[in-house]
């Protein structure tokens, strides 16, 4: 069974993904809503969270584990694997190969603040290509906005706020956007209008097509969907997102 992690919605859209391109793979997805947003966290915090996350999966017997949280793969990738003990892999590495293949230069990547404060991204493009020029952008209140099912292009006040976050992005001049966050894809109609013409990278996507890669598509295409807290709320999120089913069930297991 493979695993596949984010503190929300966000990391269904990998889901979906890996449900698409292998759909004998039995695939459980745990949510930690109850301590969403992780982005606004401390390292130390975030750590802790990834720890635990992590042993849920050894404890529910993954055989491997998707993390489909940027901030995750930023931050504590490492606690995130000891405490599952087993093979996991991040959204960054993926991304990254994807950009460096397209020839693009000027990166601008969006997401979480803790993410964006951690430079991982940066760090991972400039150290397969150093003539890459990257700007972090930490984004804060996306992924509550997103939650909350604001994500429509033809909202105007939605427009008018990410308009006034992004705009430091804007005078940056991008050739390419990524999305370092597995929320955003949300966003993506509406950060486009912004930067009209500039393609963008989703690291989700990015993450979910090398792991269809690599994985055999074995089991009875199985779906076990899982949260901390908040079952009802977050399947609205997610069918609302168009990013589940509607009428699957969410198990809630409550905080560790
Ligand atoms: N989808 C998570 C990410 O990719 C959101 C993190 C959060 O809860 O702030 O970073």
């Amino acid at each position: 069974m493979i695993g596949v992690f984010d503190s929300g919605i966000g990391g269904l859209f990998v889901l979906s993904a890996l449900r698409a391109a292998l759909p004998e793979a039995d695939l459980l997805y745990y949510a930690d809503t109850a301590r969403l947003p992780y982005g606004a966290r401390s390292p130390a915090l975030i750590r802790r969270f990834a720890r635990e996350a992590g042993e849920r999966f050894a404890g529910w017997g993954a055989d491997r584990v998707q993390v489909a949280c940027g901030t995750v793969s930023a931050l504590a990738l490492d606690e995130f694997r000891a405490a599952a003990n087993r093979p996991v892999s991040g959204v960054i590495a993926p991304a990254v190969r994807e950009v460096i293949k397209s020839g693009v230069r000027r990166v601008l990547i969006l997401s979480t603040e803790a993410t964006a404060r951690s430079l991982a991204f940066d760090r991972a493009l400039t150290g397969e290509d150093p003539g890459i020029v990257p700007l972090s952008l930490g984004c804060p209140l996306f992924v509550p906005l997103i939650e909350n099912g604001f994500f429509a292009k033809n909202d105007p006040a939605l427009l008018s706020f990410i308009g006034r976050v992004l705009a430091p992005g804007q005078t940056f001049l991008p050739d390419a956007i990524l999305l370092g966050c597995t929320h955003f894809r949300l966003l993506s109609p509406a950060i486009s209008s912004l930067f009209p013409g500039v393609p963008l990278y989703d690291c989700g996507e990015a993450a979910a097509r090398a792991l269809a890669k690599t994985e055999r598509s074995q089991g009875g295409g199985s779906l076990r969907v899982v949260v901390s807290d908040g079952p009802d709320r977050f399947l609205s999120a997610a069918e609302n997102a168009g990013a589940l089913p509607p009428g699957t069930v969410v198990e809630c297991v409550g905080e560790v």
